[in-house]
């Protein structure tokens, strides 16, 4: 089946640009310590990094989960059930989602992305893949609950959100994100979920700090992306990648550091950075299987099964939308 054309739910102005990620950049750059959310990463060059970073040797967690996805799929399907819709959280990995559309056999698959582009290409490459699955997806932000398109409302979902790209967002702000991933997929749902886990702080640095430098690349993506989208002079030469374990937060925190004292400006508006000062562009909270389990039962989802590769670098687990109780 062809894919139906994407519902545009993400605000521009006259000129084409983003609202959110202007205001997103502004806000973060009049902090004392500059900071944007990490998932302006990805227009389609940043999205085009980020696949070659889930190739490199020093990155774990794709191969990890990938492996768990072949290991486990049949045991997930049979406790998923028949005559679901998947939604997925992200516009899909080539890999990872077709492990899990091939034994889930849903009704509907529904990827919903902030990144237009990348999301109407994986849509196209997926239906393909699967001339019989109708694909349905949703250009919004799923950081807030998203209406569902017509199609799936009758049906009973499961959600999906694999990479440990909960790890990106702080624990209070995880814990939202969940409870509104479970308004958006209502009360009979599931979801299944990756975690990265706690592990050696070389293997950590080393993965987001790759020999041949692709992550470098993507972090400084950013620059150019604030340059061509909202009239910046940032200058990207002047800025280098740096990734750091922050133990207190059990995290990876990626920075770009200015290299000399800066001036630039941004959507018309003057800023400032003295040499050494940071921009800091990313975290990747790192959990125990106790943590994850907890993140998601403060959140609203009762876990119901966790899988672990023999390394213990990573961990999948399915979840139920809590029923709600006025009492214990
Ligand atoms: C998407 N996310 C889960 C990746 C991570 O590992 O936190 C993004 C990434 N950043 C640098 N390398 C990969």
């Amino acid at each position: 089946m062809a894919v139906h054309s994407a519902l545009k739910l993400v605000e521009h102005d006259q000129k084409g640009v983003d609202l959110a990620f202007r205001s997103d950049v502004l806000r973060g750059f009049g902090e004392r310590q500059k900071a944007i959310p990490a998932r302006w990463f990805y227009d389609r060059t940043g999205s085009e990094l980020f696949e070659q970073i889930t190739q490199l040797e020093e990155y774990y967690p794709t191969r990890a989960e990938t492996g768990l996805l072949e290991r486990y799929g049949r045991e997930i399907a049979r406790l998923v059930g028949g005559n679901r819709a998947v939604v997925e959280f992200g516009s899909g990995s080539s890999v990872k989602t077709p492990l899990l559309l091939r034994e889930v056999s849903p009704a509907a698959y529904v990827p919903l992305d902030i990144s237009g582009d990348f999301l109407r290409q994986s849509s196209e490459e997926l239906a393909a893949k699967y001339p019989d699955l109708p694909v349905v997806p949703v250009e919004a932000d799923f950081m807030r609950p998203v209406t569902l398109p017509d199609c799936v409302r009758h049906l009973d979902i499961l959600g999906f959100f694999p990479g440990s790209t909960i790890g990106n967002f702080v624990p209070y702000t995880a814990a939202d994100l969940l409870r509104s991933m479970r308004r958006t997929l209502g009360e009979r749902s599931q979801l299944l979920i990756g975690f990265d886990r706690v592990k050696d702080v070389r293997r950590l640095i080393a993965a987001y700090d790759d020999a041949a430098g692709v992550t470098a690349r993507f972090n400084l993506n950013l620059i150019d992306r604030i340059n061509r989208e909202l009239g910046a002079d940032m200058p990207r030469e002047r800025f280098r990648h740096v990734a750091r374990w922050n133990d207190e937060w059990s995290r990876i925190e990626m920075h770009l550091e200015a290299l000399d004292d800066l001036e630039f400006t941004v959507s018309g508006q003057s800023f400032a950075m003295q040499r050494d000062d940071t921009i800091h562009t990313e975290n990747s909270h790192k959990y125990t299987p106790n943590q994850a389990r907890l993140l998601l039962q403060v959140s609203g989802w009762t876990p119901t099964e966790i899988w672990s590769d023999d390394a213990e670098d990573f961990a999948i687990i399915l979840a139920s939308a809590t029923e709600f109780r006025s009492a214990p």
